[in-house]
């Protein structure tokens, strides 16, 4: 059975920006506002498909589609993704990222009562501010671009983590908070990366009172805390499994950590964490503490507790999927109904220089929806004259029905045309 090793590592605990190949986020050299974006803008208007454009309540924010989906060259928002949002599936109890939601709360809550407070509710939408600057993400790192980050507009995007709300919670006063909530990253395509997922973030002031009953100097002192409190979290979730901790680097944290459990023999990292870098306490009226935070992705511990092998499979409303989870069972092994089979497809074309496979992903999700398995490179070569070649092979496959061969075909004839119009590439 396949399982989720790589579903949504972190995407900031790398310092150099390159492309990982098979197991974690994948990343590119695209800079914010490339070229391969306006090319995907100047023609997006006329491949919108029609979504209702009914309004959302969001965090108590109600929003319409026209203030996500923008004719604005800074927009990158595909209906797709309008769609998911307002889902909320970590708010549903019987849903497998919501019984992982509350058994990390049922965790918070036994060893440190009425600590935490929690929100699960906190608007996706937010500034560039919040979700790059007030973390210290810097002006040049790869999240920051049109590649990755779906923009609303320049100074504005759909969050890519939970830790955008750090800042606002940390200045409204709260000490130790919980915050769940769907995040948006453009991404590739296959059994483990979806362009919506969602996320956890934990964060634990101390004052100095905290570190000076100990011998420990404040950093120490917090990273102890940490390293002993997480430990708990992963027993409490994957039983008594060995771990390590791995040097990481956010920029967010100093030190930096990333916990790994051996499960199923293999390591699989469990979550990202660290000392708060002290300017964001600075920046946010809390000099004299230091904290710890946390950030872990649902659906890539809960594939491993509960089976699930493909991340699509949250998504679904088939009640062969639904009718096995419920309020408050952690863990229990879904049991896979018959697959349909899938169906190949192949298309070959020459890139040009502003290319990039997540904007391929985009355009084949934007008609193909979750009928769409995955996309894979296959064959990749440069001729004499400089031009190279992709070829990519994508699965198409539904999780709840077979698919005729027309339909199929139909789809993959409506990928040749967009790809083609959208990425101004030309078809082999
Ligand atoms: N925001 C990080 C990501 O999405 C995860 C993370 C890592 C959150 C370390 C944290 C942290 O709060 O301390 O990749």
């Amino acid at each position: 059975m396949a399982v989720a090793s790589s579903a949504h590592s972190t995407i900031f605990s790398r310092t150099s920006f390159f492309h990982h190949i098979n197991g974690f986020k994948r990343f590119s050299f695209c800079l914010p506002f490339s070229s391969s974006a306006a090319a995907s803008i100047s023609s997006k208007k006329k491949w919108r498909q029609p979504v209702a454009s009914s309004a959302l309540e969001l965090g108590g924010i109600k929003i319409a589609k026209d203030d996500v989906v923008k004719d604005d060259p800074t927009n990158n928002v595909p209906d797709t993704i309008f769609s998911k949002m307002g889902m909320q599936l970590h708010r549903r109890n019987n849903h497998p990222l919501g019984i992982l939601k509350n058994g990390i709360y049922e965790y918070f809550d036994t060893n440190y009562p009425n600590l935490f407070d929690k929100f699960d509710d906190l608007c996706p939408i937010v500034s560039v501010k919040q979700n790059f600057d007030d973390v210290l993400v810097p002006a040049d790192h790869v999240s920051r671009s049109y590649n990755d980050t779906y923009y609303v507009d320049a100074k504005t995007v759909l969050r890519c983590h939970t830790s955008a709300h750090q800042a606002e919670l940390l200045r409204r006063g709260h000490t130790h908070f919980l915050v769940t909530g769907d995040v948006y990253r453009r991404d590739s395509i296959d059994s483990t990366h979806y362009p919506v997922f969602h996320q956890m973030e934990g964060v634990c002031v101390f004052t100095p009172d905290n570190w000076q009953a100990s011998s420990l100097d404040p950093t120490a002192y917090a990273a102890e805390d940490l390293k002993k409190s997480l430990e708990g979290l992963a027993r409490h979730l994957f039983g008594a499994v060995e771990m390590r901790w791995i040097d990481a680097y956010f920029p967010f944290t100093n030190p930096s950590y990333e916990l790994e459990i051996y499960f199923k023999e293999k390591w699989m990292e469990v979550l990202g964490c660290g000392v708060m870098e002290q300017e964001i306490l600075k920046c946010n009226g809390r000099s004299d503490s230091v904290a710890w935070a946390f950030g872990l992705g649902l659906e890539r511990l809960a594939m491993v507790l509960f089976d699930i092998p493909d991340i699509r499979l949250f998504w679904t409303n088939d009640e062969r999927f639904t009718s096995q989870f419920s309020e408050g069972q952690m863990g229990v092994k879904f049991k896979p109904f018959s697959k349909y089979p899938p169906c190949y497809k192949d298309i070959s074309f020459w890139i040009n220089e502003s290319f990039t496979e997540n904007n391929l992903c985009e355009v084949v999700r934007g008609i193909a929806g979750d009928l769409v398995e995955e996309v894979v490179l296959i064959d990749n070569f440069t001729n004499k004259k400089g031009l190279t070649s992709h070829c990519y092979r994508i699965a198409y496959r539904s999780m709840e029905r077979s698919l005729t061969d027309e339909e199929i075909n139909n789809l993959q004839w409506n990928v040749r045309e967009q790809v083609q119009e959208k990425l101004n590439v030309v078809l082999r």
